[in-house]
């Protein structure tokens, strides 16, 4: 019998399938395992699965011991986690693409509409108690028919979003390190383009990257300067991708019609002037938040956990 120590809570579904051939060491408080800890916790286990919220590093990796075998992120995202500093070590590195697609894409399109018809505003009003009546001219928004998406990171979840983009009659162009299947690109009418040309033509830019050190402010000043003053831009993706003070001051001068974020540049920080702007919506990193979502992010990583201590290859390797 193995040990597994989990950073935070994971729904049940994950833990009793750990609990069925190892023994597991789980985080359930309500606040965050603290660094000082993870690193007690993490020493002689075997597997750690982690949240996207802990740092997995060299330091943490040596201070579980030689005999850690998987370090399981229940994430697509894998910023988190030192994946060369994994390697250098013989430890299997994981995450959970695939099964939170869907959800994500929701919520960047549910932001898409948040944005460009003003329903956080809207609500704001509405709880605000201001007096309010229908009018010709009252919270007009941008219509999506007709205009175009630009996806920043045409992986699974930015090509579900042009998917939901095409439903609403939108265009869609593309910006990726590769080309997708053409049958993908044709069924969504979708053009690939340079990130220039995308800045320029999008009526909407959503960005859906992984993040890394070569997207680390993949849109700043010069980047928002050059999108149409009319558009949007969403970010379902990882903060810091986003310069969010650059991000502040294009949307308070105009230079950008308004924003929709799920995701923040210092995380759970917030930039002081996007709470008081009205034309970004702002939720706190749902884009995974569905019971469903969770449960099968969960169980994946605890399926890539299993595999490892059975001897085998884990089904969702990084890499
Ligand atoms: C991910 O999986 O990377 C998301 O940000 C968490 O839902």
């Amino acid at each position: 019998m193995s040990r597994v120590v989990v950073t935070g809570a994971v729904p049940e579904a994950a833990l009793d399938k750990l609990r069925a051939e190892h023994e597991v060491d789980a985080w359930s408080e309500p606040v965050s395992i603290g660094r000082e800890e993870l690193l007690r916790r993490v020493a002689g286990a075997d597997a750690v699965v982690s949240l996207l919220t802990e740092r997995i590093d060299g330091e943490l990796l040596d201070a579980a011991g030689p005999q850690l075998k998987v370090v399981a992120n229940v994430a697509v995202g894998y910023d988190n986690v030192d994946v060369p500093a994994c390697a250098a070590r013989g430890v299997v590195a994981s995450n959970t693409p695939g099964v939170l697609t869907e959800a994500t894409a929701d919520i960047a399109f549910g932001l898409i509409l948040m944005a460009t018809r003003r329903l956080g505003e809207g609500e704001r009003l509405l709880r605000a108690g201001t007096p309010w009546k229908w009018g010709m001219f009252f919270l007009l928004g941008s219509s999506l028919q007709g205009k175009t998406l630009g996806v920043v990171g045409m992986g699974g979840i930015g090509q579900a979003t042009a998917r939901r983009a095409k439903a609403f009659g939108m265009d869609v162009v593309y910006q990726s390190r590769g080309e997708i299947d053409p049958a993908i690109a044709q069924e969504l009418g979708a053009r690939r383009v340079d990130l220039d040309e995308l800045l320029k033509v999008s009526d909407v830019v959503s960005i859906h990257c992984p993040y890394g050190p070569g997207t680390h402010h993949l849109i700043g000043a010069g980047q928002l300067a050059a999108m149409k003053s009319t558009a949007f831009l969403v970010n379902t993706a990882r903060g810091p991708i986003v310069d969010e003070a650059a991000l502040a001051e294009a949307l308070s001068t105009g230079v950008i019609a308004g924003a929709g974020l799920d995701v923040f540049e210092k995380e759970p920080q917030i930039h002081p002037a996007l709470l008081t702007l009205e034309n970004v919506a702002i939720v706190p990193h749902l884009g995974s938040a569905t019971v469903e979502t969770r449960t099968a992010m969960a169980v994946l990583a605890a399926e890539n956990v299993l595999a490892v201590l059975r001897g085998g290859d884990a089904v969702t390797p990084i890499g």
